[in-house]
C-alpha cells in the first residue's frame, strides 16, 4: 500500500481508538449534539431534492476531515474518472463497468466501443417494442392484448425490476409485472395460476444465458406457452434480455425479440439496461425514462460534486467509520415505506456481491474489513421484527433509515405515524435511555424502589447507535433512480476505498459448480468423490 494511503488509513484507525478531547469515546453521538446546536446543518447534505442526515452518527469535524484525506489519499476521485472513461477497472474479467452509460448520457466509451451510441441504439428498441405493446399493436397469437408482462430471472436479472416494480407499479399502469426467479417450482406455481398464456408475454432475463434457475423456469413457462397457445405460436409471446445472443437463438428467440447489452453491464448493475425491460413494459415507457434520468441526475452529481458534498462519497466514507473504525460487520436498510420493501434485498446483492472481497485488486490480503452484511425490511415491520437487538443488542447495528415526505395516498394520519415512528427509531438508538432516566420513569409510574432495581439494567437503552438517514421529497420513478444510482456509487467508491474489485463475482462460482455432480447424484447417478455430511444427506434424500 502506498505510503499516504497507509498513513491515511492510520489517522481514521487513531480517530476511533483515542477518545476524543472532551473525553468522550470516539463512537459516541449524544455528547456531540449536546456540544453542537448546529450539528443536523453541519453534518446534513441536500443534493437534487434528496436530503442526506449524517448527523445521528460519531462523525466529527476530525473524523470527516480523515476520511476525506483518505479519498484523496486513494485516489477516488481519478479512479471513479477511470470508471466512468471505461477503463477496465473489473480487473479480473478485463472489462469495464459502465452502467452509467445505461442511463442515456452521451459520450461514454468502452476502448474502441462507442458504449453510448450502443445503448441508444438498444433503448430505441426498446421503446419501439413497448409502445407497439401497450398501444396494443403488438398482440398475442391469439390477438389479445397483452395484459401481464412476467420476467423470469434471477439475482441482478431480477432483483432490481423486482424492486422498482414493487415500488412504482399501480393499477391501470399498461401491464401488470410478474418475476419468477427461484428454481423452486413452487415460485412457478405461486404465479401462474394468475397468468392467461393468450395475454402473458414472457421475458427471459439473463446476462449469460445459461444460468440453470433461469433456464429451467424458461422451459417450464415455455411448455405452458406451448400449451396455451400452440407451439407454432410461442415465440410471439417471447423475448429474451442477454449479452448471449447465440443462446438466445438456440433457445428459438427471434433476433428482433433479443435486447442484447454488453459485458461492461454487471448483473447487479443491470436495471438500466435491457433488464429493465420488463419494468418499461408495465410502468410505461416515460415512467422507466424518468428512473433513467432519475439515475442520471445521480451520476452527474457523483461525478461533478467536490468530495465533501458528493452524496455518495459521504455515504461510502460514514460507511469506512463504521466498519473499519467501529467495528461493526453489519447494516441494517430501513424504508419507511412500504412500496420500498424490495428495496432491502436489491440493496444485499448489490452490496454483498459487489464489497464480500477478501482480495485487493492485485491478488493480496485485504488490509482491513470489506463490506458488511446488509439486511432490511421496511419500517415499521422491522420495529416488531429485529430492532430489539439494534436497540439493545451487544454490537452497534448501524442503520439506514430512508423516510418519504410525501405519499401518494390521503391517509395523512398513517403517514405522519409512519414518519413519527421512523424519525422516534432514530433518535432513540442515537440517545438511548440512561438509568437515571428509567430509574425516574419507573418512580413516576408508582413502581416499587426494588422492582426498579431488578428490571434496571433490563430497560437501559446503551444508545450511541448510528443511523444514517436519507429523506425523499416523494417515492417517483426519477427519486428511485436517484436512490438506487446513490447507492451504486456508494459501493463503486467502497470498492475504491478498499483496494477491491467491486465488478466481479467469483463467490457465487464454487456452489454453481459443485451442484452439478450432486444434480446427477440426485438424478439416480454415482455420488463418489462426495463428503460424508453430503453422501450421508444424499442418501435420505434418495430413500424411498
Ligand atoms: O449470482 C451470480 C450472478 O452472476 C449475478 O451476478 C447475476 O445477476 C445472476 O447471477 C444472474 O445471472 P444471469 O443474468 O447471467 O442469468
Amino acid at each position: 500500500m502506498a505510503e499516504g494511503l497507509a498513513a491515511a488509513w492510520a489517522a481514521v484507525e487513531a480517530l476511533a481508538r483515542q477518545r476524543r478531547p472532551d473525553g468522550s469515546a470516539a463512537g459516541s453521538i449524544r455528547p456531540l449534539f449536546a456540544a453542537d446546536p448546529d450539528r443536523f446543518r453541519r453534518f446534513s447534505h441536500a443534493a437534487d431534492g434528496l436530503l442526506l442526515d449524517l448527523s445521528k452518527t460519531s462523525l466529527t469535524d476530525a473524523v470527516r476531515a480523515a476520511l476525506l484525506d483518505l479519498a484523496r489519499a486513494a485516489e477516488l476521485p481519478a479512479r471513479r474518472d477511470a470508471m466512468a472513461r471505461g477503463e477496465a477497472v473489473n480487473v479480473t474479467e478485463r472489462r469495464a463497468a459502465l452502467h452509467m452509460a445505461l442511463r442515456g448520457t452521451n459520450g461514454f466509451r468502452a476502448g474502441e466501443e462507442d458504449a453510448s451510441a450502443e445503448v441508444a441504439g438498444v433503448l430505441a428498441r426498446m421503446r419501439d417494442f413497448t409502445l407497439a405493446v401497450t398501444e396494443g399493436r403488438l398482440r398475442g397469437a391469439t390477438g389479445e392484448r397483452f395484459t401481464d408482462v412476467l420476467n423470469i430471472g434471477i439475482g441482478g436479472s431480477d432483483l432490481g425490476p423486482a424492486m422498482v416494480a414493487r415500488a412504482l407499479w399501480t393499477p391501470g399502469a399498461p401491464l401488470r409485472p410478474h418475476y419468477l426467479g427461484n428454481v423452486d417450482a413452487h415460485a412457478w406455481e405461486e404465479i401462474q395460476p394468475r397468468l392467461d398464456p393468450r395475454r402473458t408475454l414472457v421475458l427471459v432475463a439473463s446476462k449469460t444465458f445459461t444460468t440453470q434457475e433461469t433456464m429451467t423456469n424458461a422451459a417450464l413457462v415455455r411448455a405452458w406457452l406451448a400449451e396455451g397457445v400452440g407451439e407454432a405460436a410461442v415465440g410471439t409471446h417471447l423475448a429474451a434480455l442477454s449479452t448471449n445472443l447465440k443462446a438466445t437463438e438456440a433457445f428459438g428467440i427471434a433476433a428482433d425479440r433479443v435486447f442484447p447489452f454488453r459485458d461492461w453491464v454487471g448483473g447487479r448493475f443491470s436495471l438500466w439496461s435491457a433488464i429493465g425491460l420488463s419494468l418499461a413494459l408495465s410502468l410505461g415507457w416515460q415512467s422507466f425514462e424518468r428512473l433513467l434520468a432519475g439515475a442520471r441526475a445521480m451520476d452527474a452529481h457523483f461525478l461533478a460534486a467536490p468530495l465533501e458534498a458528493n452524496l455518495p462519497v459521504l455515504l461510502a466514507l460514514t460507511e469506512i467509520w463504521h466498519v473499519n473504525g467501529l467495528g461493526c460487520a453489519t447494516r441494517a436498510v430501513l424504508p419507511y415505506d412500504e412500496r420500498l420493501a424490495r428495496l432491502p434485498a436489491h440493496l444485499q446483492q448489490l452490496e454483498m456481491e459487489s464489497l464480500g472481497k477478501r482480495v485487493t485488486l492485485d491478488g493480496a490480503p485485504v488490509a482491513h474489513d470489506t463490506g458488511p452484511v446488509v439486511f432490511g425490511e421496511p419500517g415499521t415491520n422491522a420495529q416488531h421484527s429485529f430492532m430489539q437487538l439494534v436497540h439493545q443488542g451487544t454490537r452497534p447495528v448501524p442503520a439506514d433509515i430512508i423516510l418519504v415526505k410525501r405519499p401518494d395516498h390521503a391517509h395523512a394520519d398513517s403517514h405522519r405515524k409512519l414518519l413519527a415512528n421512523g424519525l422516534a427509531q432514530a433518535a432513540a438508538l442515537m440517545r438511548g435511555k440512561t438509568e437515571a432516566e428509567v430509574r425516574a420513569e419507573m418512580a413516576a409510574s408508582g413502581t416499587a424502589p426494588a422492582e426498579i432495581e431488578r428490571l434496571l439494567p433490563h430497560r437501559v437503552f446503551p444508545g450511541d447507535r448510528p443511523t444514517v438517514t436519507l429523506l425523499l421529497p416523494h417515492l417517483d420513478a426519477f427519486t428511485l433512480g436517484q436512490v438506487v444510482a446513490l447507492y451504486e456509487h456508494k459501493v463503486a467508491s467502497l470498492g475504491i476505498l478498499w483496494g477491491i474489485n467491486a465488478f466481479d463475482q467469483w463467490g457465487v462460482e464454487l456452489g454453481k459448480q459443485l451442484t452439478g455432480p450432486i444434480l446427477k447424484a440426485l438424478e439416480g447417478g454415482p455420488a463418489e468423490g462426495q463428503d460424508a455430511s453430503t453422501l450421508g444427506l444424499l442418501a435420505a434424500l434418495r430413500a424411498g
